[in-house]
């Protein structure tokens, strides 16, 4: 049999993990554990196809590498690919996605990250293996009866939706492509900013939804709002969102993604500065959750990432219908 070589970027232990237990028979992975970008393409040469992820930037010029060295298929272990340009890979690259692994993954992180910042279980946490037993400060309130404010009722929103109702919160949504016969009560944005306790949001980052959460936005949201994000960072602009938590304007944020995440998130950088002073300051917050964009990761997820992207690629090597192609028609 003739292995098709692939280059898998970005490669974390877990990745490797699933990927080489997984059967993928016909594919020689060679994993890098650096990002695609402009300056690693060129690790491809003699590839058949590559593996990318969320914060590989992968614009024209990286595109055109690609290509010259041989790579015809890039398969994104991720549902999202806002990083990718497109149209430069139109008749080129085919571009491919996991469109859905588990999306209760997501949505039971979101609910996790809403317990802690509540219930300050971050914080009681600490507290508690300081032998400091003092609970002032703790105080949260009950979810049941406070309105949810959902942006983006596609898989991940609706399963979040589900979690909510069964912690008697009522629920307003605000999506331009509503569901039908969901019984959800769609809203217009402005009116899902002005009720909300809660606002969650789950839509993908596209021009529309690029700073959805803004300073004009943050003027028209309920005090002491929580905004939860574990879509995609740019969805929010960091410095407005600092602004209103610093003026007591916004309760609460639970983030699992960050615009400038890129540089940091999946990396260990304990024993340095951070020069992003936005994100230290909101990691210091008593009333902020940053996890490093970890909503993913369950075991269900890896193993449904592992098992779409091999299927993606053997489709492709195959000559089969290629059903999560991404086209210019989608972004
Ligand atoms: P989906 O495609 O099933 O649903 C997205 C929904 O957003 C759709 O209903 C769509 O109509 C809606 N939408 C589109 N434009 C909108 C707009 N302008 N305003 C409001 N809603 C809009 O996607 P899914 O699977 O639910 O994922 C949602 C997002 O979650 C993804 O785009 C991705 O960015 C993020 N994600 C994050 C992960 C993490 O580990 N933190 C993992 C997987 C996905």
């Amino acid at each position: 049999m003739i292995m098709k070589e692939i280059a898998f970027f970005d490669t974390k232990p877990y990745d490797r993990e699933y990927f080489e237990k997984t059967p993928h028979d016909g594919l020689h992975f060679k994993f890098y554990v650096n990002k695609l970008n402009a300056e690693t393409a060129f690790v491809t040469k003699g590839c058949d196809g590559a593996v990318a992820f969320v914060n590989d930037s992968i614009d024209e010029k990286v595109i055109n590498e690609l290509y010259k060295c041989g790579v015809r298929v890039l398969a994104m272990r991720c549902a999202g690919y806002n990083n990718i340009d497109i149209k430069a890979a139109q008749g080129k690259i085919k571009i491919l996605r996991v469109p859905k692994y588990s999306p209760y993954a997501v949505a039971e992180h979101t609910m996790a990250v809403l317990l802690c910042l509540n219930r300050k279980i971050h914080r009681a946490f600490n507290r508690t293996r300081d032998y400091n037993f003092s609970i002032n400060g703790l105080t949260g309130f009950d979810l049941h009866g406070k309105t949810a404010g959902i942006i983006g009722t596609g898989k991940i929103g609706q399963i979040f939706i589900d979690i909510c109702r069964g912690f008697g919160m009522n629920i307003i949504a605000y999506d331009p492509y509503p569901l039908e016969n969901s019984g959800i009560e769609y809203v217009s944005k402005e009116e899902l900013f002005r009720r909300s306790d809660i606002i969650s949001l789950h839509c993908p980052l596209t021009k529309s939804t690029y700073h959805i959460v803004d300073e004009e936005a943050l003027k028209e949201v309920k005090k002491d709002v929580y905004i939860l994000n574990t879509s995609r960072g740019a969805l929010i602009d960091a410095e407005a969102l600092l602004t209103a938590l610093k003026e007591s304007r916004v309760g609460g944020a639970g983030l699992d993604v960050y615009e400038e995440e890129s540089s940091l998130f999946f990396e260990d950088f304990s024993g340095s500065v951070i020069q992003d002073d936005v994100l230290s300051l909101l990691v210091n917050m008593p009333n902020v959750i940053v996890t490093s964009h970890q909503a993913f990761l369950t075991h269900e997820a890896l193993s449904g990432i592992a098992e779409v992207t091999i299927d993606n690629l053997n489709s492709f090597f195959s000559g089969k219908e290629l059903k999560n192609e991404v086209t210019t028609n989608q972004s």
